[in-house]
């Protein structure tokens, strides 16, 4: 049997870090009310000559080398994001000409903050299929672009950044791998979180639009269900697993998430202090710097989830 193991991570941030206090010298805010209600501290916003396709290189890049394998041994790139570079060509067709890989399935997959989630699945179906050998799947955002910088009820929740794994097709996995995945999407919920624009309605790209406090009750009752069934599609429960990396959206979502699965808070991997959201790229992120500060080993199992704008959530269950 093939099974799709990830055999490295790697993760890219823009160089500048801005605190919750500078960004209130410029937005009607203040530190403690980002963080008693959210857990942000910074973000990461890109400057001028980093964008989505620069910072999915780079967190690409890592990956790759944190596989022990070269560019030119990938023959799938599968890349999420809710900010392209271009509305097309797709944004994994130029990470795909940064590596210089000169021949390989490219192309984005669009679900928002739940995006690498659907990545994977996609990957790891492509991969267990045998048509493709070693997929770069990644989650990459420059949401700064996207934001209403006056409108403080959204502004201050996200940041820019990527994430990357390598996953190859093994048929002697063993134990390892990914051992289920199950997405949802329900599009009746699209004006709770949107863009306001779009290549086909306004021909403009649109800013960020959030109704906050239903994005939160949902959060939390889809994010459990999930979860729970993922890990029974896998014949695992809660009790076994030894890291959850969530979407780093909110504190008090991965908080309240926890404590209806029963789960350890301290088995949690939280980012979203350092890195606020990165829609796509906060999963990946998370797990990049969890298996790189030693939390996550070979043999752990890991569940990875997530919910965004559509809505679409997910979880995919993972042996590392
Ligand atoms: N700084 C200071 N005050 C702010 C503010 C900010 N950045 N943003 C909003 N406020 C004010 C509002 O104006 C409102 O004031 P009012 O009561 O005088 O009208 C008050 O704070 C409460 O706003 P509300 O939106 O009801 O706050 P909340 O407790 O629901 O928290 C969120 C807002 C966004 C932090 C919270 O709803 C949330 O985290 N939702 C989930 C969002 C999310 O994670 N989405 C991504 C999923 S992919």
């Amino acid at each position: 049997m093939i099974r799709s193991v990830i055999t490295g991570t790697g993760s890219a941030l823009p160089v500048r870090r801005v605190s919750n206090a500078e960004l209130a010298k410029t937005v009607d805010t203040t530190d403690e009310w980002i963080v008693e209600r959210t857990g942000i501290r910074f973000r990461h916003l890109a400057g001028e000559g980093e964008t989505t396709a620069s910072l999915a290189t780079d967190a690409a890049r890592c990956a790759i080398a944190a596989a022990g394998i070269e560019a030119s041994d990938i023959d799938l790139i599968v890349l999420a994001t809710a900010t392209p570079d271009q509305t097309f060509p797709a944004s994994a067709t130029i990470v795909q000409a940064k590596l210089g890989i000169l021949d390989c399935v490219a192309f984005d997959v669009g679900a928002v903050c739940s995006g690498f989630l659907y990545a994977v699945q996609v990957a790891d179906a492509m991969l267990r299929a045998g048509a493709h050998s070693r997929a770069l799947v990644i989650g990459a955002e420059t949401f700064s672009r996207i934001l209403d910088w006056e409108d403080r009820a959204t502004c201050v929740l996200f940041g820019d950044g990527a994430g990357a794994i390598v996953m190859e097709a093994r048929s002697d996995a063993g134990e390892r791998g990914v051992l289920a995945v199950k997405l949802h999407a329900d599009g009746r919920y699209n004006e709770l979180l949107y863009v306001d624009g779009g290549p086909s309605t306004t021909g403009t790209v649109g800013k960020l639009r959030m109704k906050g406090r239903e994005v939160f009750r949902h959060a939390v009752n889809n994010l459990s269900a999930v979860m729970t069934e993922s890990l029974t599609l896998a014949g695992l429960d809660a009790a076994q697993v030894d890291w959850v990396v969530p979407h780093q959206a909110n504190a008090r979502i991965l908080d309240a998430t926890a404590r209806k699965l029963g789960l350890d808070p301290t088995k949690v991997v939280v980012t979203v202090d350092q890195h606020a959201n990165t829609s796509a790229a906060s999963v990946p992120l998370a797990l990049d710097h969890a298996v790189r500060d030693g939390r996550i080993r070979p043999g752990h199992l890991v569940v990875l989830e997530a919910m965004g704008g559509g809505f679409t959530w997910g979880a995919a269950v993972v042996r590392f």
